[in-house]
């Protein structure tokens, strides 16, 4: 049985209703802008409880426009090193210059007290991303850190689609969050991105931003530095189609996930991730933590070559202040070794230590789940991984003995 990385289920109802969208879009001669875009925007605010909505055309553009509208040029922005790459880039995007911060490896997001330690009087922002569709189990406690400093927390909820805390929707519980619809996520509609938020100034300055600064209350005039960051038509319709199905392909994720929970405890080499008190996950990834003694690399080869079982890519394995970029460029995106870069990055973070970003790093998996696994692939997947481990575990003996030999 072969277990692909990820399958995006279409049913022919689907395809006819995105097929019939795209033809009324063609039909109607107004390919940008128009009526799908709103009722992407309508759905999506709904769906997360939330009073604004603004379709962009990617996640990274949907952060962009929240730090700009925020305001952070040349200041500076916090940013767990455990992300996506693109929410270091959009703070340095729009201006500011990067922080980064450590993580915790029981819920992989912001440490409180390494946010305490990083903050600068400059600080304009701190981005809290919900890996793997985990709502940080600490949140009250940065909220409590950013209200007293006057900071705001902006919520990078590319993972995190339908995820809720204490019964709050992803996209809610700060000053505005940011969504990706790209074909990995929980909602895709090939490429897009949404903003949400309940703050009018912002909703105003993100409709403004989004749209090479025209604002809408004085006759188009240019009253802001925006970008052409709309959403096409093409992907709305494929967006508005997704969102009639939304809580279906949660239902299966959720679903696939409680498998992995219940089965999971009885193998021996891993412990599934569980998530913080009062958080609800819509699983973009299903984490679990492998023993130290297991290699990462060799298990998935393993499940890959004899078991035709593909693990999902990582969140993440190489933290975002480990990349080469570093060595060229400076946290505030400016050429190392220019004079202006010199002034503002003193911060050399590829020598500084991140202990609970590093341990999330190196020892975690990602387990298949998507919607339309059936019974019998999660059951192959849960038998597969023992059988995996078991040999993994063996050769790991075999190699210790041999090099202690
Ligand atoms: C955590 C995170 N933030 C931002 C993004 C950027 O989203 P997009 O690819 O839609 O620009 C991604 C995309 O993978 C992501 O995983």
């Amino acid at each position: 049985m072969k277990i692909p990385i990820l399958r995006i289920p279409y049913t022919d109802q689907s395809l006819r209703e995105v097929q019939s969208g795209i033809a009324a879009v063609l039909r109607s001669g107004q390919l940008a802008a128009g009526k799908y875009v709103g009722e992407f925007e309508e759905r999506f605010a709904e769906f997360c409880g939330a009073r604004y909505a603004i379709a962009t055309h990617s996640g990274t553009s949907a952060l962009e426009i929240i730090l700009r509208a925020i305001g952070v040029q040349d200041a500076s922005v916090i940013v767990p090193t455990n992300t996506f790459i693109a929410t270091a880039f959009a703070a340095i995007s729009a201006g500011a210059r990067v922080i980064f911060a450590d993580c915790d490896p029981e819920d992989l997001s912001l440490d409180p007290d390494d946010l305490e330690r990083k903050l600068e009087p400059d600080t304009r922002a701190v981005m809290l991303v919900h890996i793997g569709g985990i709502i940080s189990g600490k949140l009250e406690i940065i909220r409590r850190i950013c209200a007293r400093r006057g900071i705001h927390l902006v919520e990078d909820c590319a993972h995190a689609h339908g995820s809720h805390w204490n019964g709050a929707s992803a996209g809610t519980l700060a000053t505005a969050g940011a969504f990706s619809f790209f074909p990995t996520k929980v909602i895709t509609c090939g490429e897009g991105g949404m903003i949400t938020t309940a703050d009018e100034g912002l909703y105003r300055e993100a409709v403004i931003l989004r749209n090479h600064g025209k604002n809408p209350q004085r006759a188009a005039a240019i009253t802001g530095f925006g970008y052409n960051w709309r959403m096409s038509e093409f992907n709305a319709v494929v967006g508005v189609e997704q969102m009639k199905r939304a809580h279906e392909i949660i239902g299966e994720r959720q679903e696939a996930a409680r498998f992995y929970d219940h089965h999971l405890e009885k193998i021996p080499g891993l412990r599934a991730l569980l998530l913080p008190a009062g958080v609800g996950s819509t699983y973009y990834k299903y984490v679990a933590y492998l023993d130290s003694s297991i290699d990462r690399n060799a298990l998935k080869r393993t499940l890959r070559d004899d078991f035709e079982v593909q693990l999902t890519g990582e969140v993440y394995a190489t933290l975002c202040h480990q990349e080469p970029v570093w060595e060229e460029t400076c946290y505030c995106g400016r050429q190392r070794n220019s004079r202006a870069a010199r002034a503002c990055c003193r911060t050399p973070f590829r020598r500084t230590s991140f202990p609970g970003a590093e341990q999330i790093a190196a020892h975690h998996v990602c387990l298949p789940l998507y919607p339309g696994l059936s019974q019998r692939e999660l059951e192959y997947v849960v038998a597969s991984l023992e059988r995996a481990l078991a040999q993994t575990a063996c050769l790991s003996k075999e190699h210790a003995a041999v090099s202690g030999s």
